[in-house]
């Protein structure tokens, strides 16, 4: 059983210097609006992925007006204790140490302490554009999967150069078609890679996402997701042949597996736009229980669940149904805020576990 035993953060948002300890399986994290509810869980998550679930950016994350920040915690794992230090230095350079061991790649570091968030926008992953849901996807492998992340790494990297030589090129009235060749080998190494290993694993988790929708809606619907590619059709060689004279004119790359997807369809049309504000979250809870359950199955181990207002924004009904599952029968440890201690106290009355309040 993993557990989170305790947190220190330094300059982290809103916290200047402050530790929390946490006892029990089940936290509930209570104050009003804009104390620093959501900043504690996204130093959580920090910890688990080394960046915070909102933003790319790390000086968002230093307090306000300090430089750098620090991050302490100590999680149990069976009877294993794990230190880990999370250090954002002034001038911006990332350390992560557990149990006193620093991380050359922090693609080797993400996935030891699994976490799956649960926030308000994570709607967006429904009805938003096809890069939430592969966010979502590619969240998932890379706790799983090492290499995945550093083949996403590479090819991110990769695509963002030839993205900028094209530019150059079309400022120069030039093509250079050599050194489009070699990022474009670079891609297919580390894209193909990264195909392979979305195609073999999206089938166990669509099969899962729509054992847990059926289950929250109470009846079979006709749901249906399917991983989409342009490399479903053709080669990754010949797709890139394909796509350089439009590369060229539009000045990026336009054909990789930076455009798969999940299509999401509700009786063969498209769920976003037929699909009511309750389907939707089901949806959203059945993709987050997929993400739990596949993450504890190649684990060994429940990842820890982190529930952001949920009681307010997303759904009071589900809620209880949702902490049963994943506290009691999962056995794994659940962060969840709200505005109000007294619906966190009932509720973990009706549960019949003694949960850790802590009142921000
Ligand atoms: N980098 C930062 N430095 C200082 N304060 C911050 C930073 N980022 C966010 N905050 C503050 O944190 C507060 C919001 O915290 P949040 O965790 O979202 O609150 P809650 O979830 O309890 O409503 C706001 O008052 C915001 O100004
Ligand atoms: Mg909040």
């Amino acid at each position: 059983m993993l557990l989170l035993r305790n947190i220190s953060l330094l300059q982290f948002k809103n916290y200047k210097q402050s530790e929390f300890r946490f006892d029990r399986r089940l936290v509930g994290i209570c104050g009003r609006n804009g104390v620093g509810k959501t900043n504690l869980l996204d130093a959580i998550y920090y910890l688990c992925f080394t960046r915070s679930y909102f933003t790319k950016s790390d000086a968002l994350n230093q307090s306000q007006g300090s430089a750098g920040f620090r991050i302490e915690a100590a999680f149990s794992l069976g009877n294993q204790h794990e230190a880990v230090l999370c250090i954002l230095r002034e001038n911006g350079k990332k350390e992560f140490l557990r149990n006193g061991e620093g991380y050359e790649k922090f693609s080797d570091y993400v996935g030891k302490f699994p976490c799956v968030m649960v926030a308000p926008d994570d709607l967006h992953m429904i009805t938003g554009g096809s890069e939430e849901r592969r966010r979502f996807l590619d969240t998932l492998l890379c706790q799983l999967d090492p290499n995945y992340l550093k083949c996403l790494i590479k090819y991110n990297r990769t695509l963002q150069q030839k993205n900028s030589h094209l530019r150059a090129l079309a400022e120069k009235r030039q093509d250079d078609n050599q050194l489009l060749d070699v990022y474009d080998s670079q891609l297919m190494e580390s894209g193909n890679s990264i195909f392979q290993k979305r195609k073999e694993f999206t089938s166990g988790l669509i099969e899962s996402i729509k054992k847990f929708y059926f289950e929250i809606a109470g009846r079979p619907e006709a749901l249906e997701l399917d991983y989409e590619s342009q490399l479903l059709e053709r080669g990754f060689d010949q797709l890139l042949k394909d796509s350089r004279e439009r590369d060229l004119i539009t000045q990026r790359s336009t054909a990789g597996i930076q455009r798969d997807e999940i299509e999401i369809k509700l009786m063969d049309q498209s769920f976003r736009a037929i699909a009511s504000q309750g389907q939707r979250k089901s949806l959203l809870f059945a993709m987050k229980m997929a993400e739990f359950e596949i993450l504890k199955k190649e684990k060994g181990f429940a990842p820890i669940l982190l529930l952001d207002d949920v009681f307010e924004k997303l759904d009071e009904g589900r809620m209880s149904n949702l902490l049963n599952w994943a506290c009691i029968r999962n056995e794994g440890q659940v962060f969840i805020t709200d505005t109000h201690c007294q619906r966190i106290i009932r509720e973990f009355q009706e549960l019949g576990v003694e949960g850790q309040q802590i009142h921000l």
